[in-house]
C-alpha cells in the first residue's frame, strides 16, 4: 500500500504515533499505511488524535472489533452531529436530522425504509443488468486501443449513470454532477479552495431542488418521485430532506464505487497471480468483488459523536467527544482476516466493513457490489493484460482513499 509522491512521506515504522495527524490528508500520501495502521492497532487501538491550532482533537479506533462496536452503538454514539471528520471537526452538519446518514432514531428508520424500497436487490436486479451491459460497452470502447486513463475513460462513467438512471437525472447533466462531486469530496492536490468546495456543494443542492420541484409537478417511477410523493411516513419529507437525500445518493453512489473499480485495476496490474486467477475463471466474480472492496476500502473512515461517557478498552470517551472508525485499518486486522496483507480474490469468509455496519450500513451496498463485479467481469471476458503506462495520481483526502487518474493500456484477449 505504499504510494509514490513528491510530498515527504511519514516514516510509519519510526513515527511517534501520538503526533500523527489523521485529519491531515498528507498523512495518507506516500506513507506505508499497512505499517502505520498495524502499529496503531497494536500500540494505540483507541488513539487520541491531538487537537490542531484551529480544530478539536478526536478519537480514532483501528481494530475491527472496536470499529464494529461503535458502528452498532447508536444509543451512545450519534451520527446526527456529523459522520465524517470534515463535519465533525466543524461541530455540525448542515444536513443534520434531514439527510439519512446524519439522522438517527425513528426518522432515520422511516426514511431508510422508504429509500430501501428503491434500493433492494429485488428492485435492482434489472438495474444490475444495465450496469453490466454499460460497463461492457465502455470496456469495448477502450480495450486494444492503446493508452487510456482508466479513471476518466471508464470508471467515471459507471456509477453516475446507474444512480442517474435511478433518479432519472437527464443524461446531459451527469458529467456536471461528477465534476461537482469531485470538487466536494476528493481532490488530487493540497492546493484547494474551500470556497470552491462550498460552491460545488451548493450547486448540487440547487440542482436537486429544481429537479424535485419538477417531479412534484410531473412524477415518474424514479427515486426522487418516490421521496416527493411518499405518503407512508409520520410526516411527508420536507424540501430540505428531499434535496439533502438526493445529494447523499449522488455523492455516496458515485465516488466510492469509482475508487473501488480504479483500485481493482491497479492492484490486478501489479499482481499476476491474482490476475491469472481472475481471467482463468478460478474465482467467482462475487467473491472477488468482496476482496476488491476490502482491499480498496474507499471510505477510509466514518465517525460519530459520543452522547454519554463510554469506556473503550483503557480509555474514557467523554460525552461530546468525536470518535472516528478507520475502516481502512479494521479491514486489515489480522484478528479477523487471515493473512490480511495478501490480496486474495478467493478470500472467504470476508466480513469487511467497507460498507460500514449497523443501523447506517450502506444503503447502496448492492449497487456498489454490482459496479465492482461488472468491472471484474469485463476485465475477465475482454482483457488479456493490464499494463500500467504512467504514475497513478492519488486523491488528496482524509476520507476517500483512491486515485483520480490511472494511466493503463488494456490488451485485448
Ligand atoms: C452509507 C460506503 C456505495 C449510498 C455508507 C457507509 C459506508 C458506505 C461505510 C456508512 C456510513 C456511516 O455509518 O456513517 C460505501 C462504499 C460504496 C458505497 C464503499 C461503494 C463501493 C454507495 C452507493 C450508494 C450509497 C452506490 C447509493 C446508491 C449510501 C447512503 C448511506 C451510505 C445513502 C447512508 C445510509 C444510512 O445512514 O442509513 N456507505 N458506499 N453508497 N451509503 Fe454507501
Amino acid at each position: 500500500m505504499t504510494i509514490g509522491s513528491s510530498i515527504p512521506a511519514l516514516d510509519a515504522a519510526a513515527a511517534d504515533l501520538a503526533a500523527v495527524d489523521l485529519a491531515d490528508p498528507g498523512t495518507f500520501i506516500g506513507t506505508d499505511l499497512t505499517a502505520l495502521w498495524g502499529r496503531f492497532r497494536a500500540e494505540r487501538p483507541v488513539h487520541w488524535n491531538a487537537p490542531g491550532p484551529d480544530r478539536p482533537g478526536f478519537w480514532a479506533v483501528s481494530r475491527y472489533e472496536d470499529a464494529v462496536a461503535v458502528y452498532k452503538d447508536s444509543q451512545r454514539f450519534t451520527s446526527a452531529r456529523g459522520n465524517v471528520l470534515a463535519t465533525l471537526l466543524q461541530g455540525h452538519d448542515s444536513a443534520s436530522g434531514k439527510m439519512l446518514a446524519v439522522t438517527d432514531g425513528e426518522r432515520h428508520r422511516e426514511i431508510r425504509k422508504l429509500m430501501l424500497t428503491s434500493f433492494s436487490p429485488r428492485v435492482l436486479g434489472r438495474v444490475a443488468e444495465q450496469v453490466r451491459a454499460r460497463t461492457r460497452r465502455l470496456f469495448e470502447g477502450v480495450v486494444g486501443r492503446g493508452p487510456l486513463d482508466f479513471a476518466a475513460d471508464v470508471a467515471d462513467h459507471i456509477p453516475i449513470n446507474t444512480i442517474g438512471d435511478l433518479m432519472n437525472v437527464p443524461q446531459e447533466d451527469r458529467q456536471k454532477l461528477v465534476d461537482w462531486n469531485t470538487q466536494t469530496l476528493s481532490r488530487d492536490s493540497a492546493e484547494h479552495d474551500e470556497f470552491e468546495e462550498l460552491l460545488a456543494r451548493n450547486e448540487i443542492l440547487l440542482y436537486f431542488s429544481a429537479l424535485a420541484a419538477e417531479r412534484r409537478r410531473k412524477p415518474g417511477d424514479d427515486v426522487i418521485s418516490a421521496m416527493v410523493n411518499a405518503t407512508d411516513l409520520t410526516r411527508p419529507l420536507s424540501e430540505d430532506e428531499i434535496v439533502f437525500n438526493c445529494y447523499s445518493l449522488i455523492l455516496g453512489a458515485d465516488e466510492s464505487s469509482r475508487m473501488s473499480s480504479i483500485g481493482a485495476v491497479l492492484e490486478l496490474s501489479r499482481n499476476p497471480e491474482q490476475w491469472n486467477a481472475l481471467i482463468n475463471g478460478d474465482v467467482a466474480i462475487e467473491t472477488a468483488a468482496e476482496e476488491v472492496l476490502r482491499w480498496t476500502t474507499p471510505a477510509m473512515h466514518f465517525g460519530r459523536r459520543a452522547i454519554t461517557d463510554v469506556v473503550l478498552r483503557d480509555q474514557v470517551i467523554r460525552s461530546g467527544d468525536i470518535m472516528t472508525m478507520w475502516n481502512t485499518a479494521a479491514n486489515y486486522d489480522g484478528a479477523v482476516f487471515a493473512d490480511p496483507e495478501r490480496f486474495d480474490l478467493a478470500r472467504t469468509p470476508n466480513r469487511h466493513i467497507a460498507f460500514g455496519y449497523g443501523p447506517h450500513f450502506c444503503l447502496g451496498a448492492f449497487l456498489g457490489r454490482t459496479h465492482v463485479a461488472a468491472v471484474l467481469e469485463s476485465l475477465r471476458d475482454l482483457v488479456a493484460e493490464i499494463r500500467l503506462t504512467g504514475e497513478p495520481k492519488r486523491l488528496w483526502s482524509n476520507f476517500v482513499y483512491g486515485y483520480s487518474s490511472l494511466p493503463v493500456e488494456l490488451k485485448a484477449k
